[in-house]
C-alpha cells in the first residue's frame, strides 16, 4: 500500500470548477467572424483579447499592463518563432500562480535544460507504445458503460474522462481519487478569474506531489513519476519545485486539451456525415482529420507572451513589458494561408502549418500523445458503435468558448 496521504479535497467540497468554464473561457458559439473582422482591420492591435471578446479582464495581469493582440498568421509565426523578443515570462502572472515554476513560465537557458528531460517521456516512439498498453484499455473501459445502450452523450460518457484517466494511470495515481485530481486540475486553470480556488488547488496538489515524489524515490515503480523522480539534469535530480510544477501542469494539460480537441473532432465529423463515412471506410484518413479539426477549431485559441524589448510587429510598435495575446485560433483561419478557412474539410491540402499546438521552443510536448489518443478513440468509436450519428431528438452539439473551445454535449445514436 502507498505511504502517500491522499489528495485533499477543496475546503468547500461543493465547489465545482466545471461551472466556471463559461466565466473563464467564454460561451461564444462562433468567435471567428469577430476575429476575421478584427484581423482584416489589422494583424496586430492594442487591447486585451479577453476584453475584446467581451470577457472579464484577466485579474492576474499587473495593473496598467498593456496588451496587444496578434491576429495575422505571419505575425503569430514571428512571435512564436522569436522567443528572445517574445518571452514566456507572461505565464508567471497567470498559469504560473497555480502551476508554479513550470516549463511554460520559463525562457532560455532554463527552459531547454528542463524541457529536454520532460520531452523524453513523450517522444513519438514512446507514446506510440502507450496506445495498446494504456490508451485502449481506458477507452474500452469507458465505452463498456454505454456500448449496448444505442445512445449516449459522448462528452459526459467519454471525452471528458478518457485523456485524464490515461495520464493518471501513467502517473499511477490512486484510481479512487481520479475525480478529485480532475477537479483540482481544472481549478488550476480558472485562476484568471478565481485566484482563491486556483491557488487552493495548486497548494493541495503541491503537497500531494511532494510526498508522491519522495515515495517514488524510495520505492520506484514503472510509472512516469518514478522515471521523472530519478531523471537527472547535469548529474543532479530535477529541482523539486520544477518537477512538482510539471506534474501540476501535466494533470491538467494532458487531459483538458485532448478532451476538448476530441470533442471538437467528433462534433465536426458528426455534423459532416460524408466525411465521417469516408473515415469509416478508410481509417488512414484519421491523421488528416485530426489536423483539420485542430486547425479549424483548436481547443486553445490564445497563447501569452511578454515583450522583452520594444519591437515593431505588423507595423505596430509594441513597448517593452507589454503582454502579447497570440491568437493562434485567428491565424489558423487566416484566409491568406487557408482558402475558405471556415470550412471543415478533412481533404484540405494545407500549404502551411497550423498553430493549434503552438510552434517554436514551447511547442506542445504532448502533441504526439494527443494524436495517439484521438486516433485510438475515434477508431474504437467507429468499430464499436455502428451507424454512429447525431441524435435527431436532442440538441445538436454546440462548440463554445473564446479562450478554450468545447461542446458540452454530443448526443448520438448508434446501432
Ligand atoms: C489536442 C491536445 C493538445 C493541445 C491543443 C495542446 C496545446 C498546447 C499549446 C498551444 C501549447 C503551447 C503553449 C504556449 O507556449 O504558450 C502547449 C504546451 C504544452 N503542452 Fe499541450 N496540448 C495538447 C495536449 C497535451 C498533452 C496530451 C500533454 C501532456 C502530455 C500536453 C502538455 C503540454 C506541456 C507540458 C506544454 C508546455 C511546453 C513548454 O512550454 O515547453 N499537451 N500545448
Amino acid at each position: 500500500m502507498s505511504a502517500v496521504s491522499p489528495i485533499e479535497e477543496f475546503d468547500d467540497p461543493s465547489f465545482d470548477p466545471f461551472l466556471e468554464d463559461a466565466l473563464v473561457f467564454g460561451e461564444h458559439l462562433d468567435p471567428y467572424p469577430k476575429l476575421a473582422g478584427l484581423r482584416r482591420e489589422a494583424s496586430v492591435l492594442q487591447g486585451e483579447y479577453r476584453v475584446l471578446m467581451g470577457l472579464a479582464p484577466d485579474v492576474t495581469s499587473p495593473a496598467g499592463a498593456m496588451h496587444f493582440c496578434v491576429l495575422g498568421y505571419d505575425e503569430v509565426a514571428q512571435v512564436l518563432g522569436d522567443p528572445q523578443t517574445f518571452t514566456n515570462h507572461a505565464y508567471t502572472y497567470n498559469l504560473g500562480i497555480s502551476f508554479g515554476r513550470s516549463i511554460s513560465t520559463m525562457d532560455a537557458p532554463e527552459h531547454p535544460r528542463f524541457r529536454r528531460i520532460f520531452q523524453k517521456a513523450f517522444l513519438p516512439q514512446t507514446v506510440a507504445a502507450w496506445g495498446d498498453e494504456l490508451v485502449d484499455p481506458v477507452v474500452h473501459e469507458l465505452m463498456e458503460a454505454f456500448v449496448d445502450r444505442g445512445e449516449a452523450d459522448l462528452v459526459q460518457a467519454f471525452t471528458l474522462h478518457y485523456p485524464f484517466r490515461i495520464i493518471y494511470r501513467q502517473l499511477a495515481l490512486p484510481p479512487q481519487d481520479v475525480a478529485t485530481f480532475h477537479k483540482m486540475a481544472i481549478a488550476q486553470t480558472v485562476v484568471a478569474v478565481d485566484v482563491a480556488h486556483g491557488t487552493e488547488a495548486s497548494r493541495k496538489l503541491g503537497i500531494y506531489f511532494k510526498n508522491l515524489v519522495a515515495d517514488r524515490r524510495r520505492n520506484p515503480g514503472s510509472d512516469l513519476v518514478s522515471a521523472l523522480a530519478h531523471a537527472e539534469v547535469d548529474g543532479e535530480h530535477l529541482p523539486e519545485d520544477v518537477l512538482i510544477s510539471f506534474l501540476r501542469q501535466l494533470v491538467n494539460a494532458a487531459g483538458d486539451t485532448t478532451y476538448r480537441a476530441t470533442s471538437v473532432l467528433l462534433s465536426a465529423l458528426l455534423r459532416h456525415p460524408q466525411q465521417l463515412e469516408a473515415i469509416r471506410q478508410d481509417r488512414s484518413l484519421i491523421p488528416q482529420a485530426i489536423e483539420e479539426a485542430v486547425r479549424w477549431d483548436g481547443p486553445v485559441l490564445m497563447q501569452s507572451r511578454f515583450a522583452s524589448k520594444t519591437v515593431t510587429l505588423g507595423g505596430v510598435e509594441i513597448p517593452q513589458g507589454a503582454f502579447i495575446d497570440v491568437i493562434a485560433g485567428s491565424a489558423n483561419r487566416d484566409e491568406r494561408k487557408f482558402p475558405d478557412p471556415d470550412r471543415f474539410d478533412i481533404f484540405r491540402k494545407p500549404q502551411h502549418r497550423h498553430f493549434a499546438f503552438a510552434f517554436g521552443p514551447h511547442v506542445c510536448i504532448g502533441q504526439h500523445l494527443a494524436r495517439v489518443e484521438m486516433t485510438r478513440a475515434l477508431n474504437a468509436l467507429l468499430d464499436k458503435l455502428p451507424n454512429l450519428r447525431l441524435d435527431p431528438d436532442k440538441p445538436a452539439p454546440q462548440i463554445r468558448g473564446a479562450m478554450m473551445r468545447v461542446p458540452h454535449s454530443i448526443h448520438v445514436k448508434f446501432g
